[in-house]
């Protein structure tokens, strides 16, 4: 069959190498790509939200399916794009629907949903621009620090988290003042947990679901869990504290009653559901949804999987999923990430990237890169993830760690404490 993949980024790359290992794929089309991507599949120029253009793509070139890597053409509906036409219902698209993906389109949403289906999550409540006297008053009620958390979408940056009272009373002001524009029109604010994150992630055909491996990402550019939020610096799969016990109170508590949640609130939804995790004394109480893989955990949990992933997307079209097998690799898996000096705020891009051909001990997943006269360049903020397997933690870091000194570029930069917590 032909597939087109849509996206840019590491995760791309981790998914598109895995589907191009599947005896059932004849084509792989990935859309836009990047410079890594070109090595597993064919490079089509055109974005990820040009749904018009997708459309046109798939019916004159006999695509099969889509698979949606990053959020944003999903919340803006490309699932319904597709059973809205006639020449195009009939291509299974690999994601949710528009109204599935508010689930990570709108925080409110999310806790309202949480709050229906009795899924543990941190206690909130959410305002308006002309409720900010109430906002301002319900922040009194609640022990430091603060969580406030813009509505809808922000590239990862809507989030913050307050030290002090009145830090939370003025940000809470500004951000219904229109700091992130619409996305904060609307604000949750939510009582901080305090615990270990991990990142669980299901496949689902709206009825039945496969759990995948779980990962661990470390979010902060700096080692020790220090300075800015990135995209993230790097992974680890499997995360220890979620063993056998813990993994079945996240699916008794959180999965099975959100996929049941979904599918009796009418909401069409195959594809990824990622369960964003805290883990609070032991008890597994959800921080996000996300309607799509996560960014770098792809980069190690696509290692994991043994199966035919395209198997496992045949399964979400066609709703039996149940049929399907899901086998995991019991190596440890890991990646890390090589950025640009200076990321996550302002970097230069164009940097020739070497090196990265005599890494033979891990695999390199392209994430910002681009080709510039046959050139290798970096394109991006996370330029190249570095993944490896291990028979534990120590031996996989230690290889990507090697691969990642391997390859070269001016002001390159990761974080050498990956794992350091696990
Ligand atoms: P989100 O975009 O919802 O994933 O939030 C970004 C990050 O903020 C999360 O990965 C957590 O590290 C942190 N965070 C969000 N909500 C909470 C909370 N209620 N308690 C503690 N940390 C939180
Ligand atoms: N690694 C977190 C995310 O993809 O949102």
């Amino acid at each position: 069959m032909k597939l087109l993949l849509l996206g840019s980024g590491g995760r791309e790359h981790a998914l598109a190498w895995k589907i191009s290992q599947s005896p059932k794929v004849e084509k792989l089309y990935i859309a836009p790509g990047n410079a890594g991507t070109r090595n597993v599949g064919e490079n089509v120029a055109i974005q990820a939200n040009d749904f018009d253009a997708i459309g046109r793509f798939v019916i004159d070139n006999g695509v099969h399916m889509v698979v949606v890597g990053p959020e944003d053409p999903l919340v803006k509906g490309i699932y319904d794009y597709f059973k809205a036409d006639p020449r195009l219902a009939g291509v299974p698209v690999i994601g949710p629907s528009r109204a599935g993906a508010v689930l990570e389109g709108s925080k409110e949403f999310a806790k309202e949903f949480m709050e229906r289906h009795h899924i543990p999550t941190a206690r909130y409540r959410s305002f308006t621009a002309d409720r900010l006297d109430e906002g301002l008053a319900f922040l009194e009620t609640l022990p430091a620090p603060y969580v406030l958390k813009a509505d809808g979408l922000c590239a990862g940056k809507g989030v913050l988290i307050l030290p002090t009272l009145d830090e939370a009373r003025r940000e809470l002001r500004e951000m219904l003042g229109g700091m992130f524009g619409d996305a904060s029109s609307k604000v949750v604010i939510e009582e901080f947990l305090s615990g270990i994150e991990c990142s669980v992630f299901v496949l689902t055909d709206g009825r039945h679901y496969k759990i995948l491996p779980e990962a661990k990402d470390y979010k902060r550019i700096g080692e020790g869990d220090r300075g800015l939020n990135t995209g993230g610096m790097g992974s680890v799969s499997p995360v220890p504290f979620a063993d056998k016990a813990w993994m079945q109170k996240v699916e008794d508590r959180i999965i099975r009653p959100t996929v049941e949640g979904l599918a009796a609130e009418g909401i069409d939804y195959k594809g990824f559901i990622f369960f964003g995790l805290i883990n609070v004394q032991g008890e597994p109480m959800v921080i996000e949804y996300n309607v799509r893989m996560g960014d770098p955990e792809t980069e190690s949990v696509m290692l994991r999987i043994q199966s035919d992933l395209v198997d496992l997307f045949e399964g979400v079209a066609q709703g039996d999923l149940d049929h399907r097998t899901l086998t995991i690799d019991p190596r440890t898996a890991v990646c890390v990430m090589l950025v640009s000096g200076g990321y996550p705020e302002a970097y230069t891009k164009g940097y020739p990237i070497t090196g990265i051909d005599s890494v033979t001990d891990s695999i390199v997943f392209h994430a910002g890169t681009a080709l510039k006269d046959g050139q290798v360049v970096t394109a991006g903020g996370r330029v190249i993830a570095v993944s490896s397997y291990g028979a534990d933690k120590a031996e996989a870091l230690a290889r990507s760690f090697r691969g990642a000194q391997q390859i070269a570029f001016e002001k390159r930069y990761f974080r050498s404490d990956i794992g350091f917590d696990l």
